[in-house]
């Protein structure tokens, strides 16, 4: 499996053969998204909730699980990051992010999770084979994909690195199931999968339909931000949020280009102009007026009954 060299310090967006690649495959790889410069801010910013996370902070954001190969308790993911460290604000604003989900989404799109995912030093933990969510619904449609843009802070290689199996997010969830199954039994199997090994500041696009997973590791520290979006239109008519969810994100998304028009390090990009559709005109956020936050809890959005589609990344 060769995925298309997408290098982003080269082109400013994806082209349609690339747009058209990630409906087929789910997957998709862009080298060099991130600048030096933002690079190295969001390094040291993400390093104090690594830190928190190593003292076992106990905010209901931080979430660990047992190692697999140590037995110990580790630290491996923090909701919210956007709400917590300015780097993640001016990277919800990132122009090539945002182009691309306009392109693969629709342009009345919404930003729904954030998150960080990271193997600490010495101590990471595996994800077994998943989907991150089921396709019970069909709410992630072939030309209108829900999917998960994952930036890279630190690198990943063979012992550390997310594998992938292009294509399976059209699978059936029966073949979706007997296959993570098999993967998972006695262990983390790469049988027929593809490792996806990155460098900092590069970008995995992945369908939330694709299987994924990483095998438990004790080799360096690599730290995932992870930023999921949704076609308005798909959030509208399954959810899982409540409808109000919606222009509440786009206060938030709002706010982020903003926080990105005035980061120094973002001077001289073309920048990313949200324009949604009449029917999902977006709140306006007056001239210095800011969100008063930028966490929204999933739990306090579900639409009732409860939501079949919810993912986790
Ligand atoms: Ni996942």
């Amino acid at each position: 499996m060769t995925f298309p060299h997408i290098d982003a310090s080269r082109q400013d967006s994806l082209t349609s053969d690339q747009v058209e690649f990630f409906k087929d495959n789910g997957l998709l790889v862009i080298r060099n998204l991130i600048a030096p410069a933002e690079l190295a801010l969001l390094q040291s910013e993400t390093r104090t909730l690594v830190d928190r996370a190593v003292a076992g902070d106990e905010d209901p954001d931080f979430a660990y699980k047992e190692h697999e190969l140590t037995g110990t308790r580790v630290p491996f993911r923090v909701e919210y990051p956007v709400d917590k460290l300015p780097s993640c604000k001016v990277l919800a604003g990132h122009p090539f992010v945002l182009r691309s989900v306009e392109m693969l989404q629709g342009r009345n799109f919404i930003p729904t999770w954030d998150s960080m995912v990271f193997k600490n030093a010495g101590a990471g933990t595996g994800i077994p084979w998943h989907r991150d969510s089921g396709d019970g619904c069909g709410a992630s449609k072939r030309d209108r994909p829900i999917f998960n843009v994952d930036i890279y802070l630190d690198a990943s290689d063979r012992s550390n690195c997310v594998w992938g199996i292009p294509g399976s997010n059209r699978w059936a969830q029966e073949r979706a199931d007997e296959t993570i199954a098999r993967l998972n039994s006695g262990g983390f199997s790469t049988e027929g999968a593809t490792p996806i090994e990155m460098q900092p500041g590069d970008c995995l696009f992945h369908n939330i339909l694709a299987l994924h997973g990483s095998a438990p590791a004790q080799s360096h520290l690599r730290r995932v931000i992870y930023y999921e979006y949704r076609p308005g239109e798909t959030e509208r008519e399954f959810g899982p949020h409540t409808l109000g969810y919606i222009p509440e994100k786009q206060r938030v998304l709002a706010a982020c280009l903003r926080h990105r028009a005035a980061a120094p390090y973002a001077r001289g990009e073309r920048p990313f102009v949200y324009r949604p559709d009449a029917d999902f005109t977006a709140p306006t956020l007056a001239a210095g007026e800011w969100p008063a936050t930028y966490r929204y809890p999933h739990g306090q959005f579900w639409r009732p009954p409860a939501a079949t589609i919810a993912a986790t990344a």
